[in-house]
């Protein structure tokens, strides 16, 4: 989505929010999946209220991007502008068992920063790809860490009000793969109490789950994590595995040949390839188990 409108622009620019025009969207995510759009940097967190404000006024449809690890984006055109967020500096700062972290600041690299003040209990999370602030709005988890375990407070936009809060502990409701935010709500930054640990005991967690990613997952190649959320009790994986799956593709989009619930892009995937696939292997898992996989990728759809 184009934003044609020079007193816009100028507005925006005003704000100290840079403004860059027809974007490829597909750099951007780690399916290298997606279409162009204009894009807008958030420098400062304090303008995005009256960023959005004049957005809305203006009727331009926007939609907010993190790390765009877990999400599938439209082909051609897309009918948003893009925001994200710049990371800010320094994006972690530690008060005893304390970090509170910038939102657009990588995951990983959060979780060696803590490791390094001994602060540890993320350990799990090492190979997640993404920012906190994505980690924050799925719950990402992984190796029986889920870092909503570990958030005390996050500071977000909220698109309810349209203004910047603090939620605190019982305020924000974390579950598998589900959080209470809102979808249009833009986390900031977050307060994580972490357990202390020896530098070196982290460490040692941090290499188990490294391998045992390695070992399991296909690393090296485009993909946006495990596609489907796990039903209860039971595993997407296993079950797509099961029915003989691997390596079955629509265009380039193909299911992992090391992780049936990983779905790669073996070269230049589209979004219509990559749903179709999806759409597929969900009737076969249908068919063959009678459950209803549920996408743990995010889909962006027009509503
Ligand atoms: N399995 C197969 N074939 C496969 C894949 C898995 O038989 O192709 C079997 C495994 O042998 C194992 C079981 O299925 O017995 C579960 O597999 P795995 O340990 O790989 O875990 P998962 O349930 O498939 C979950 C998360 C991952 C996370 C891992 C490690 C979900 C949807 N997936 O995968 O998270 O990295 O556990 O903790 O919850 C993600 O969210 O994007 C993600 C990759």
């Amino acid at each position: 989505m184009h934003i044609n409108d020079p007193k816009l622009v100028a507005a925006i620019g005003a704000l100290g929010v840079e403004y860059k025009q027809n974007i490829s969207l597909a750099e951007k995510t780690s399916l290298g999946i997606g279409g162009t759009s204009d894009l807008l940097i958030i420098r400062k967190h304090e303008s995005l209220p009256e960023l959005v404000r004049l957005l809305k006024d203006s009727q331009v449809p926007y939609r907010f991007l993190g790390g765009g690890s877990n999400v599938l984006l439209p082909d051609g055109e897309l009918p948003w502008t893009i925001l994200q967020l710049a990371r800010q500096d320094p994006d972690v700062r530690f008060e005893g068992n304390s970090a509170w972290v910038d939102c657009a600041a990588d995951l990983g690299r959060t979780v060696t920063r803590c490791a390094k003040q001994n602060l540890g209990g993320m350990e799990g999370l090492i190979g997640v790809p993404g920012t906190v602030g994505g980690a924050l709005r799925m719950n990402a988890g992984a190796y029986g860490t889920q870092i909503g375990s570990y958030v005390r407070e996050v500071l977000v936009f909220r698109a309810a009000t349209g203004k910047i809060e603090t939620l605190r502990g019982a305020e924000i409701n974390f579950e598998y793969r589900h959080t209470s935010f809102a979808p249009g709500d833009i986390m900031l930054s977050v307060r994580l109490e972490l357990p202390s640990k020896p530098y070196s005991e982290i460490l040692q967690g941090i290499r188990i789950c490294n391998e045992k990613r390695r070992a399991s997952q296909p690393l090296n190649q485009k993909s946006a994590g495990c596609i489907f959320k796990n039903p209860p009790g039971g595993s997407a994986g296993r079950m797509i595995d099961e029915l003989g799956l691997k390596g079955h593709s629509v265009g380039d989009a193909r299911v992992s040949d090391r992780h049936a619930n990983f779905f790669v892009n073996a070269g230049h995937a589209t979004a219509a390839d990559m749903l179709a696939l999806i759409a597929d292997v969900r009737n076969r898992v249908h068919e063959r188990y009678g459950i209803e996989l549920e996408e743990e990728v995010i889909v962006w759809k027009e509503s």
